[in-house]
C-alpha cells in the first residue's frame, strides 16, 4: 500500500508510529499487557498500562514488575525515562494514539464465553476515543469477536471503524516460562478490519516485535490462534489416551514417545500429564466450539479432547490410591505431598491447575493434603474445594519422610528429585521427572504391577 493510498488519519498515525512519537496504550497488565508494555516502551514509544488492579500501577509507579518474565530493572528503567507508566483511570485514552486490549476471556461454569472483560474495557474506551486512535484486541476469543462485539462498542460515539479510527485483532502468544521464546521474537500474527488498519498495526508492532504476520481480517487472526490451541488441547488429549493404554498394556508411555520424537519428520512429541492448566490450553478451544455449535456444526475433537483431558486428575488420584494400596494404606487418613501446583514448571501461575482439582478430590477421599511449590508461597481456600487456607511446605527430609505419599504435579526445576526419590515412601510421578523404574515410583501412563512393596531401606 502506498503513502498516497493512505487517508489524512491514517497517514498521520503512521508518521507518529514511525517516529515513534505515539503515545501507546495497553489496557490490561497482566501475563500479557505487561511484557507487551514493556516492550513498547522500548521500542521507543511512550507506553501507557491501564489497569484495574491498583496494586499493579502502584507496582510500575515503584518501577516493580510482577511477573516473572519481565525484570524489574526493565520496568524501572522505562519508568525512570518516562516511557512507561500506568494508571486506573480510562480518562487518558483522549492522550493515546494506539491501544492494545490485553484482558482475561475466561469461561462461564457452562463452558461459554465470559466477554464481560472485554465489554467492559473496550465501553471505558469508548468513552475517551478520538479520531485517529488504533485499537487493537489481544485477549483470546472466538472469530467474530473484534466486528461484532468491540466494532459496535467502539462506534457508539459515532466515529466509523476503518474511516475515524482503526480496529485490528492481533493473538498474543506468549509462553511464560520460556527464556527462549518471548514477545519481541514470536512473530506476530495480524488482522486489520481494513488494509490500513492492518498497515498501521504492522507499524505499531514493527517497533517492538521481530517479524509480523498480517492476514486478511481479524476473523482469520482470531480463527489462528485458536487453530494453535485446540491444536495443542487435541495432541495432549491424545497422548494422554496413549498413556491411560499404555497403562493397561503394560508399556511405559514416557518411553514410547521419546523413542517416537526421534523421527526426524511428520512426528512432534506430545507428553502426557495430570490435566491441563493455565489461560489458554483449557479454555480457548470451548471459545471455537461454543462459536461454531451456533452453525449447527458439532466439533468433535474439542469435546473428545476435553473430556479426556478433564479426567486425568481422576486418573492421577487412581494412582495415588494404587501408591497407597502397595502399602495396605487408604487414601482416606493418609498425609499425601503434592510437589508442584503451578500449572506449567517454572511458572507461579496456578490458574485452571490441574493440582487443584486432585487435591480437591483426595480432600474430599478423606486425605490430608498438604503442597511443595517453590513458586506459590500460599494457597488460599477459595481456590481449592478443601477450604482452608494452605501455606507451601518445604520439601525437607522431614517433610517427605513424613508423607504417606508423594506426588509430582509439576516438574520445577527447583526440586531435588533424586532427595525426592530417596527420602519418600511412595512416588507418584505425573511428569516422568524420575527418570528410570523404581520400585517406589508410580508412574503416569506406566502400569506397576507390585502389589506389595515392602517399605523403602533408609
Ligand atoms: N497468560 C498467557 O499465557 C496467555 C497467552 C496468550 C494469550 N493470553 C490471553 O491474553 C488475555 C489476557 O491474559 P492474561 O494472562 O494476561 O490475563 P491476566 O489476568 O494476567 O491479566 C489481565 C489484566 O486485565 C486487568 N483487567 C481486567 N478487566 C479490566 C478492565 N475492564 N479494564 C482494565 N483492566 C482490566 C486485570 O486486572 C489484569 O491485570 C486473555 O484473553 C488470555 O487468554 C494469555
Amino acid at each position: 500500500m502506498t503513502q498516497q493510498e493512505f487517508p489524512a488519519l491514517a497517514a498521520a498515525l503512521r508518521a507518529r508510529l514511525r517516529s515513534r512519537q505515539a503515545r501507546t496504550g495497553v489496557v490490561g497488565l497482566g501475563y500479557v499487557g505487561l511484557p507487551l508494555a514493556v516492550e513498547l516502551g522500548k521500542g521507543g514509544f511512550t507506553a501507557v498500562g491501564i489497569d484495574l488492579d491498583e496494586r499493579k500501577v502502584e507496582a510500575i509507579a515503584a518501577g516493580t514488575s510482577y511477573i516473572p518474565d519481565v525484570p524489574s530493572a526493565d520496568v524501572a528503567a522505562l519508568v525512570q525515562a518516562g516511557k512507561l507508566s500506568a494508571t486506573t483511570d480510562f480518562a487518558c485514552v483522549a492522550e493515546l494514539d494506539t491501544i492494545n486490549i490485553c484482558v482475561p476471556t475466561p469461561l462461564r461454569k457452562t463452558k461459554d464465553p465470559d466477554l464481560s472483560y472485554i465489554v467492559a474495557a473496550t465501553e471505558r474506551i469508548a468513552e475517551h476515543l478520538k479520531p485517529g486512535t488504533l485499537v487493537i484486541l489481544e485477549s483470546t476469543t472466538y472469530p467474530g469477536t473484534t466486528d461484532e462485539v468491540v466494532q459496535p462498542i467502539l462506534e457508539r460515539g459515532g466515529l466509523k471503524a476503518g474511516v475515524d479510527f482503526f480496529l485490528a485483532f492481533s493473538p498474543e502468544r506468549v509462553d511464560p516460562g520460556n527464556p527462549t521464546f518471548t514477545t519481541r521474537n514470536v512473530p506476530k500474527v495480524v488482522g486489520g478490519l481494513t488494509p490500513v488498519c492492518s498497515a498501521l498495526s504492522a507499524d505499531l508492532y514493527g517497533a517492538a516485535i521481530e517479524t509480523i504476520v498480517p492476514v486478511s481480517s481479524t476473523r482469520v487472526a482470531e480463527m489462528v490462534k485458536l487453530l494453535e490451541n485446540t491444536f495443542r488441547a487435541v495432541n495432549i488429549g491424545l497422548v494422554n489416551e496413549l498413556a491411560l493404554m499404555c497403562d493397561r498394556l503394560g508399556i511405559d508411555v514416557w518411553e514410547v514417545v521419546t523413542a517416537a520424537a526421534t523421527k526426524p519428520f511428520g512426528f512432534m512429541p506430545f507428553y502426557p500429564g495430570p490435566g491441563l492448566g493455565g489461560h489458554c490450553i483449557p479454555i480457548d478451544p470451548f471459545y471455537l466450539s461454543w462459536k461454531v455449535r451456533q452453525t449447527g456444526f458439532e466439533p468433535r475433537f474439542i469435546e473428545l479432547a476435553g473430556h479426556i483431558n478433564g479426567n486425568m486428575p481422576h486418573y492421577v488420584v487412581d494412582k495415588i490410591a494404587d501408591a497407597l494400596n502397595s502399602r495396605k494404606k487408604a487414601i482416606n487418613g493418609s498425609q499425601v505431598l503434592v510437589a508442584g501446583i503451578a500449572y506449567k514448571r517454572d511458572i507461579d501461575d496456578m490458574r485452571e491447575s490441574p493440582a487443584l482439582d486432585i487435591m480437591s478430590l483426595l480432600h474430599q477421599k478423606g486425605a490430608r493434603v498438604s503442597f511443595a511449590d517453590p513458586w506459590v508461597p500460599h494457597l488460599d481456600g477459595h481456590e481449592w474445594q478443601g477450604g482452608a487456607d494452605l501455606a507451601a511446605v518445604e520439601l525437607t527430609t522431614e517433610a517427605l519422610r513424613a508423607a504417606d505419599c508423594v506426588v509430582i504435579i509439576t516438574d520445577h526445576k527447583a526440586f531435588d528429585y533424586a532427595q525426592i526419590l530417596r527420602e519418600a515412601d511412595v512416588i507418584v510421578d505425573t511428569r516422568n521427572a524420575i527418570k528410570g523404574s523404581f520400585p517406589n515410583v508410580f508412574k503416569l501412563g506406566a502400569a506397576k504391577l507390585v502389589p506389595d512393596l515392602e517399605p523403602a531401606a533408609r
